[in-house]
């Protein structure tokens, strides 16, 4: 017997994917508690793009969130998605920020921090992962998955073995744009397995219809853990459904032994939240099918969403299809990067100008620019030398950590804040961001 185990995504990824980020604390609470007889591993709640949207759209402070829901689900344990250095912006920020940052999450209730970097550069991830264990927190190192000619199964087992010596209690490989094949992700599981003894999850997204399949191969290959939403948040650009994972793997081997029937509360609770959102336009039908296409154009569940939502709001949407073609073109010209937060906004950001503009690169935003400069990282391929030398001129990118280059902030920003500060936790929110923090402590009672 090896039962399979559950971390649930409705609350983070799962609305992420498909609603923009929107769901609010209000609209979690009302069955918050039954998530505790469940039986899931744990709850992915936090962090990702939930703190930015909570600030900037929902009013709220995201903090506050955290410790609602660490009240009322006492026994699962509390997942978050950190973006290594990036913390849960889209830049690097100095180390005593990202420590800090750390130290407030397991404070305010989080168990599991879930630690990526968009390049795979594991420098960017180190300071995150220490302070994890040092506040007494499951540190998870996440590979993020792409495709390209530069990445194989070699370059992911040593990424997972440079992960272990760093300290990771489990391992996750994420594949936000559900690209990962089957039969691809039984061969990367068994490869990683046979090398690294420590717990490893799989998150993926149905964006291309493989997730479901996808999990059993690496379930059957020894897969420990899987990321899953409750049906009415499944599918499309989210996670596959829970319920269905957990009926399949019933009296096999893997059998999860999760409550059936409090699934079923939850999902019908959800449900009706689902249809609010489909109502109100918050959900696009468009991010709800299978799109196949992602698999050439490896776009990620909430920057499909963010992308449809922008161009609707410009009235551009009739470009879509070129946006979306011009993603690997600009991908490949930079290096191959893997499409995740922040590398997927500022690809998707250029491929928008390259499309709109007259000419390609004819205007160039900062963010890719200092992605040239080597201000994220190390890139997985060389860039493009047309593009380095339009970025660069005669100027060399960076070579070292990319944080190596920052002094502390955390004084500085104190001072900044001045009379809003209240807590340790305002003056994180307003070092990650400035403008919309500020805009909140303006406004709160
Ligand atoms: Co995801």
């Amino acid at each position: 017997m090896k039962p399979i185990k559950i971390t649930e995504t409705v609350l983070r990824d799962a609305h992420q994917s498909l609603a923009a980020t929107r769901m609010s604390t209000q609209q979690m609470l009302p069955k918050l508690e039954l998530f505790d007889q469940a039986g899931y591993f744990a709850l992915e709640m936090w962090g990702g793009a939930t703190f930015d949207s909570a600030l900037r759209f929902l009013n709220e402070d995201p903090w506050d969130r955290l410790r609602t829901i660490r009240k009322v689900v006492k026994n699962t344990k509390l997942m978050m998605l950190l973006r290594g250095q990036n913390i849960l912006g889209y830049k690097h920020y100095p180390d005593d920020v990202v420590r800090e940052f750390v130290r407030l999450s397991v404070k305010n209730g989080i168990d599991i921090i879930r630690v990526f970097d968009a390049l795979n550069d594991l420098r960017n991830v180190k300071v995150s992962m220490e302070a994890t264990k040092e506040y007494g927190a499951h540190s998870q190192g996440s590979i993020s998955y792409t495709t390209s000619p530069v990445h194989n199964v070699d370059l992911y087992v040593n990424l997972a073995l440079e992960l272990q010596k760093m300290g990771a209690d489990s391992l996750c490989i994420k594949d936000m744009s559900g690209l990962l094949l089957p039969y691809e992700g039984e061969k990367l599981v068994k490869a990683i397995k046979a090398e690294v003894d420590l717990p490893l999850e799989v998150h993926s997204h149905m964006t291309s219809g493989l997730a479901d399949m996808l999990y059993i191969k690496c379930i059957e290959a020894g897969a420990d853990i899987v990321d899953t939403a409750l049906a009415p948040f499944a599918m499309g650009t989210s996670q596959p459904p829970t319920e269905s994972l957990v009926m399949t793997l019933q009296g096999t081997p893997y059998d999860t032994q999760m409550d059936m029937e409090v699934l079923l509360e939850l999902g019908s609770y959800f449900r009706q939240l689902k249809n609010q959102f489909v109502e109100d336009k918050t959900i696009s039908p468009l991010v709800l099918g299978v799109d196949i296409q992602a698999l050439w154009y490896q776009v990620p569940g909430g920057m499909l969403s963010n992308l449809v939502s922008q161009m609707n709001i410009q009235n551009t949407l009739e470009k879509l299809p070129e946006v979306l073609e011009e993603i690997p073109k600009v991908r490949k010209e930079l290096g191959y990067p893997p499409l995740v937060t922040p590398t997927s906004q500022l690809v998707g950001a250029q491929a928008v100008i390259n499309v709109m503009g007259a000419t390609r690169y004819s205007m160039i935003p900062t963010e890719v620019r200092n992605y040239v400069k080597g201000m994220y990282g190390r890139p997985p391929a060389p860039i493009d030398e047309d593009i380095k030398k339009l970025v660069l001129g005669n100027e060399e990118a960076i070579t070292v950590r990319p944080a190596d280059l920052l002094e502390p902030a955390l004084p500085r920003l104190k001072e900044e804040l001045g009379d809003y500060y209240r807590t340790q936790e305002d003056l994180l929110s307003y070092a990650l961001f400035p403008q919309v923090a500020l805009n909140y402590f303006k406004n709160r009672p």
